[in-house]
């Protein structure tokens, strides 16, 4: 098999794939707001489309260059959006157990902005019980006015998309913001003293170098942030270096998976040299005892999530879904009072035990107890031949009493969950239906 990054997707984000949401199951998921309420924790997603400029490499929904006006049509329909779905029975009354500000860039909303759908969504969910509420920022559309609003607004965890610190990586691969604008923004965002604080990183964007890397890992390091995400770069279809790519017949120039997995290795010695942990294949954390993944946590083990916004993600009651992922329909189903979905799954019990046990691979181990107790399935003894298969390759460390991943497997994690997918194989101790 080739080592090449080649044009597609790496990154596994849920289970079932998207491609098996299906547009006919309206009715399943007007199901799922109208079930009883279950004792999951429940969240939301906030999705906020807009951008100054479209990442080469982003494959995510966003607008750029859009009017003043389409940017409060949309904050409003946010808060209607809010309201309809915090009033049907799977949802009413509950309290928010966390908060994800997303995109795009959440921090292209100005402080006004921001101030009016904050308050639009708290007129229908509250979020005084929520332990974690994050929201994602590009360097340069922080001012100190704004990050002093975000602390002021109720955000426990800031998270800044620094991805590179040599301005002509960042130029190169697109990105909005230059070096100079990071070091900025974090000046601001320390002063606030916000609970929670990370860094983006993507290790292998196009003109990456071991020694742009290392500068890369070393001044992030300066910057001490409670936690490190470090994504390996990929190239989505829908991307503009792949359709640039296309194009012109040639490839796109991103490093091979070795030389970013190698890249990703090298950044958790350093940041481990410094006492960080490794919480994820992607993540380190500085003190662990302190600073948790309450959404990243609370989403794996099967908690709700309502999704608002354009081309949002959800799941509530059991259910997958996603809101209409252009401006049009989104905007004309909220203006018409309807929830915008687009498509959904009712993945079956055994696809919810192999979703959980896939997300949950990707911290390193696998917590067969809770697996076990929760969907009848000891996933050691289902996917043993599985199991033995990366043992042999190196992958895991040991299988029991719970396999845990080898820092070689927790690097290429996202390649080893396909493995898992399908039907669950017959084994001891299996047979939830
Ligand atoms: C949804 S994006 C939002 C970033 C935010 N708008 C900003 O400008 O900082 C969240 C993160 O996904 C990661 N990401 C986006 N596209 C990627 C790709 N093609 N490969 C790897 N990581 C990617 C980046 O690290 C980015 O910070």
């Amino acid at each position: 098999m080739s080592d090449a990054t080649e044009p597609g997707s790496y990154f596994v984000a849920n289970y079932p794939p998207f491609s098996q949401w299906r547009e006919d199951a309206a009715a399943t998921v007007a199901a799922a707001f109208d079930a009883p309420p279950t004792d999951v924790p429940l969240g939301l997603y906030l999705h906020v489309p807009f951008c100054r400029k479209r990442c080469k490499f982003c494959y995510f929904r966003v607008y750029t260059d859009v009017a003043a006006a389409d940017v409060e049509r949309y904050s409003l329909a946010l808060a209607r959006e809010a309201k309809l779905a915090a009033a049907r029975p799977a949802v009413v009354g509950r309290p928010l157990k966390y908060v994800y500000f997303g995109g795009g860039t959440p921090s292209f909303l100005s402080v006004k902005q921001l101030e009016r759908l904050v308050d639009g969504i708290r007129a229908s969910f509250g979020w005084d019980a929520a332990e974690e509420v994050t929201f994602e920022c590009e360097p340069g559309t922080l001012s100190e006015p704004k990050v002093k609003a975000l602390k002021a607004l109720g955000m426990t965890r800031i998270s800044l998309g620094v991805e590179n610190f040599s301005d002509a990586i960042l130029e190169a691969n697109g990105r909005a913001h230059l070096s100079a604008e990071i070091l900025r923004a974090w000046d601001w965002i320390a002063a606030a003293g916000f609970p929670s604080t990370n860094v983006d990183l993507i290790a292998g964007m196009v003109g990456e170098t071991d020694a742009s890397w290392r500068s890369t890992v070393e001044q992030t390091l300066a910057l001490r942030p409670d936690s490190v995400t470090i994504y390996q770069m990929e190239l989505p279809l829908n991307t503009v270096f792949v359709k640039d790519a296309k194009g012109s017949g040639s490839d796109v120039p991103v490093a091979d998976w070795a030389t970013k997995r190698r890249w990703v290795g090298e950044a958790f010695d350093a940041f481990g040299s410094l006492g960080y942990a490794v919480s994820s294949g992607y993540t380190l954390v500085r003190d662990p005892a302190r600073v948790q993944f309450r959404y990243r946590d609370m989403l794996w083990e099967g908690a709700d999530l309502v999704a608002l916004g354009v081309a949002s993600f959800g799941h509530l009651s059991g259910v997958h879904y996603q809101n209409e992922p252009h401006w049009d329909p989104y905007l004309a189903a909220v203006d018409a009072g309807r929830l915008p979905i687009h498509r959904g799954l009712r993945p079956s019990r055994q696809e919810l035990c192999v979703r959980e046990l896939v997300l949950g691979l990707k911290r390193g181990w696998v917590d067969r107890q809770r697996l076990t107790a929760k969907f009848g399935i000891d996933p050691l003894a289902a996917w043993r031949p599985v199991w033995e298969r990366f043992a042999a390759k190196g992958w895991v460390d040991r299988l029991d009493p719970e396999p845990r991943l080898s820092r070689a497997g927790l690097l290429c994690v996202d390649s080893l969950l396909p493995s898992f997918f399908g039907p669950i194989p017959a084994a001891e101790g299996g047979g939830a239906g």
